[in-house]
């Protein structure tokens, strides 16, 4: 699991349909793969249908790190010394667990994983067992599946997934919601997040803060915009500035804050693009007010 996953609910805003394909294909006994952009809801989706299913879901981060050794287990070096190699000195990773528990293996990025892995992983999916060193024989319960997650405009130390792989998955492509439903997701994710925290979003502050994120995904300057995490963490800072406005800020220079700190960071420029993340957040503010502006005006 990340370190800065902080989510902790399942609840889900929309994605019915999403929901009954991957419902569909897991009940069937497939492997899947999530494809989408990052914070497109597909942690949220697997964790809801886990619990729906009742099994266990072992979560696992793809990059180079992930030896075959870790993802299938090792055996403590420590143990093995003192008793000899043997099932007992075996540490389980999180494919061995997901296999001996028949729980749900999430491994998120899968596209940033090694070769190597990706054959441990195949293996399993194919055979439903894998062969372990001195261990022998791991066979999966019947509930093992293997669920993928990959960003498909992702290109930083990604490996090519070879046919093989693709060839035993299935595919769900996730893509942004509906302003309407990510207003909602702010709203459900953005109460109470902080310790001690109980603000409530102003009105309007999650509008604008949608808005302005939204905006970041068809900035010609823009190679990937803003998930709905940006517009999560610009209303919470968005509030918490409002409220603890002591220089009476305008409204709209106190929202200019909370986007920069909220949003400079991620999102990612062109190659071709001259600009920072700053200036092009500007002049997406600046056409933000100024239609509200006109919105506002009679006639
Ligand atoms: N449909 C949704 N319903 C409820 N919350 C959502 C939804 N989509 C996104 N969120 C919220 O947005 C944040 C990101 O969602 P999540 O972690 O599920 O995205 P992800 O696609 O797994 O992202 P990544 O690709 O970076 O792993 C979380 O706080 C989550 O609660
Ligand atoms: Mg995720």
């Amino acid at each position: 699991m990340k370190a800065s996953e902080h989510d902790t609910g399942t609840a889900l805003v929309g994605r019915a349909r999403e929901h009954r394909l991957l419902l569909a294909a897991l009940s069937t006994g497939r492997d899947v793969v999530l494809e989408g952009p990052p914070g497109t809801g597909k942690s949220t989706l697997l964790r809801e249908i886990t619990a729906r299913f009742g099994v266990p879901l072992v979560f696992v981060e793809g990059n180079a790190d992930l030896t075959s050794a870790r993802i299938v287990g090792h055996h403590s070096p420590a143990q093995a010394l003192r008793d000899g190699f043997s099932a007992d000195t075996f540490v389980p990773g999180p494919l061995v667990q997901a296999m001996q528990s028949g729980g749900f293996l999430y491994i998120e990025e899968i596209n940033r994983t090694p070769e190597d892995t990706l054959n441990a992983l195949l293996t399993a999916i194919a055979e439903r067992e894998i062969h372990i060193p001195r261990v022998g024989k791991v066979v999966a319960l019947p509930g093992f599946r293997v669920v993928a997650s990959m960003n498909p405009f992702d290109n930083i130390g990604t490996s090519r997934i070879g046919m093989s792989v693709h060839d035993r998955l299935c595919r769900i492509a996730v893509d942004y919601q509906s302003h309407a439903e990510e207003v909602a997701i702010v709203e459900l994710r953005a109460v109470g997040t902080a310790p001690g925290s109980n603000t409530a979003i102003p009105d309007g502050v999650t509008e604008d803060a949608v808005a302005l994120m939204r905006a970041t995904r068809s900035h010609p300057e823009i190679r990937q915009g803003s998930s709905v995490r940006g517009a999560i963490d610009l209303a919470l800072i968005a509030a918490y500035l409002l409220e603890n406005n002591d220089d009476e800020q305008p409204y709209a220079e106190v929202i200019w804050d909370a986007m920069v700190v909220a949003l400079s960071g991620r999102i990612q420029l062109d190659e071709i693009s001259s600009a920072n993340p700053e200036a092009v957040l500007r002049t997406i503010w600046e056409k933000h007010f100024a239609d509200a502006d006109r919105r506002l005006e009679p006639g």
